[in-house]
């Protein structure tokens, strides 16, 4: 790895997206934070920047073309590439409603985020990380979107329901594996991480993991040497290795 990365992480301003920001930071990456509200997303910025951590704000609503455009610019104009994206930004919902009564309108707008957003910011910051001499492209996935766990009727999600925020993780992995074969002679590596049941905004208070925990994953990742895994879907397995996590 080169000495000097450059990283943008979505969905920055808390939770697992801003405790990868700031752990990518004590590794001495500048990292920029990609957050939809201006005001909490400069706020985290200057946090973390009071930490000693190379730290930035861009405005990046990951649902938003013209946000993303305006972001990439930003971007390129401010650090010419980028050498990590960590695709962090998301949203949850259906977890009171059966599949057979999830609201449409509801799962449209958790796939608009989770998964059209997603590969939105990623196809238009491709060309930055093609600058990079060794991209890293991070999707935070989640163990909802494993189909093979979703079937496992001793798991702990055998009585959950959020069918489309689940989906949009599933849907996600797909893409994660797509784009992990295109870029493969790149030497662009994109991976999916399942960062477990983290106690955020999302997760809720009682999850058994702390962010701290969640976001190591993600920095796993991101910071992957050259003999590295490209296309997988991994969790840090409370060890300090990638463990696969199954599809
Ligand atoms: N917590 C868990 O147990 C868990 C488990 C598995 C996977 N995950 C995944 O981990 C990721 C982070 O979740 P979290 O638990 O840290 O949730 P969180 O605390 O609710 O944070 C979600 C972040 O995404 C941002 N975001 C939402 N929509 C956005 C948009 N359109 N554009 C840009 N940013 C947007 C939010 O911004 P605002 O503050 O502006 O809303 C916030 O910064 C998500 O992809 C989630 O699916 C979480």
């Amino acid at each position: 790895m080169t000495a000097e990365r450059i990283a943008l992480i979505t969905g920055a301003n808390k939770g697992i997206g801003r405790e990868t920001a700031r752990q990518l930071g004590v590794l001495g990456h500048t990292v920029w934070l990609g957050c939809r509200d201006v005001d909490r997303g400069t706020r985290a910025a200057d946090e973390l920047r009071a930490a000693g951590i190379q730290a930035h704000f861009v405005q990046l609503d990951i649902t938003d073309e013209a946000s993303v455009g305006a972001a990439v610019a930003h971007v390129e104009a401010q650090s010419g590439r980028l050498d990590v994206l960590v695709n962090n930004a998301g949203i949850g919902s259906g977890l009171q409603s059966p599949p057979s009564e999830e609201d449409l309108g509801s799962i449209a707008a958790v796939f608009e985020v989770n998964f059209f957003g997603t590969m939105r910011v990623t196809q238009a910051f491709l060309p930055l990380l093609r600058k990079s001499k060794e991209a890293r492209i991070v999707m935070i996935s989640s163990g909802l979107g494993s189909i093979s766990l979703t079937a496992d009727m001793t798991a702990p999600i055998w009585s959950l329901h959020a069918t489309g925020y689940s989906a949009s993780k599933t849907a996600l992995n797909m893409f994660t594996v797509k784009l992990a074969k295109e870029l493969l002679n790149e030497g662009i590596k994109v991976n999916a991480a399942c960062p477990g049941s983290v106690a955020t905004d999302m997760g809720g208070e009682w999850a058994p993991r702390t962010v701290e925990q969640g976001a190591v994953i993600a920095v796993r990742l991101a910071t992957l040497g050259w003999m590295g895994p490209t296309g997988g879907f991994f969790h840090d397995g409370d060890g300090p290795r990638l463990a696969p996590y199954g599809w």
